[in-house]
């Protein structure tokens, strides 16, 4: 039995291309020849999973791509979009129908599964629990990315879970027009966006990194990039966990560990 429920399945083009640059940076993904990943709940078309599937290849040869969705009409919408593609696509794409527990081709374990915009439908209680299925499922030292972003992706945050749960905390923001970069309070994980309140570490995180970026305003006239640098500089030389990536930093993007947000 599929575990989960079906849920809006709003997706688009392009969405998800911040979550899946880092993706193919990962360690875990380094050097390996063939993994399997898992894109769960990839909503109403298998764009998104195409699209993962596009990314990762260009990195990781022979990368193979299975989409899992609970609803089976979305199922069968993305075979057939899959049918009209290439012979290379159609060799490393699947589809299949399941929920949480996320069932394989073969029952293979997964070295990844990313799954976006899904369990931000679903109440914060039932995560834990959303998160242990897919976790069971990883193969050894595999990685479970779980987030949320806009629409049209330009604002997107998530967590990186390993077996023993949450790692990692990664907020990343198209930095044109920014006016504040607490604007990722309203795109949180669901574990962590009803904790966005005084008391709480995110809450204090997302003030400090407004704070450090009003304070860079000086900054503006060379751009955001070097402005969302200096800001990232800043929340770091006051303490917060930041491992020094300034490269990643001018793309709008940082991560902490997550004991730095973890809900108290
Ligand atoms: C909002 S769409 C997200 C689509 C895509 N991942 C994206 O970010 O653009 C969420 C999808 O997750 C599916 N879903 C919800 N719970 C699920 C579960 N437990 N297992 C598999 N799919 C699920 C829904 O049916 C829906 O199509």
């Amino acid at each position: 039995m599929a575990t989960g429920h079906p849920t809006r399945g709003t997706t688009g083009t392009n969405r998800l291309r911040r979550v899946d640059r880092w993706l193919a940076e990962q360690p875990v993904l380094r050097g390996r020849r063939s993994p399997l990943v898992v894109d769960l709940g990839f909503g109403a078309s298998g764009a998104t999973t195409f699209e993962l599937h596009e990314r990762l290849a260009r990195r990781i040869p022979g990368v193979r791509v299975h989409g899992v969705e609970i609803d089976p009409e979305r199922v069968a919408t993305a075979r057939a979009q899959l049918e009209r593609l290439g012979p290379r696509v159609r060799e490393a794409v699947s589809f299949g129908r399941g929920g949480f527990e996320t069932p394989t081709p073969g029952d293979e374990q997964p070295l990844v599964i990313r799954a976006l915009n899904v369990l931000r439908q679903y109440d914060e209680p039932e995560v834990p629990a959303a998160w242990r299925l897919m976790l069971d499922r990883l193969a050894p030292g595999g990685l479970l990315v779980e987030g949320t972003c806009s629409e049209i992706g330009r604002v997107a945050s998530w967590i990186g879970l390993g077996a023993d749960g949450p790692e990692t905390f990664t907020i990343s923001l198209h930095l044109g027009a920014l006016e504040a970069p607490s604007i990722a309070a309203e795109r949180l994980p669901k574990a962590l966006i009803h904790r966005n309140v005084p008391g709480e570490r995110v809450h204090e995180l997302l003030r400090a990194l407004d704070d450090a970026w009003t304070r860079e305003a000086a900054l503006a006239p060379f751009g955001p990039r070097q402005r969302f640098e200096a800001a990232c500089r800043r929340l770091r030389d006051a303490g917060w966990p930041l491992p020094l990536e300034p490269r990643r930093w001018r793309l709008g993007e940082l991560t902490l560990p997550w004991s730095a947000v973890a809900p108290r």
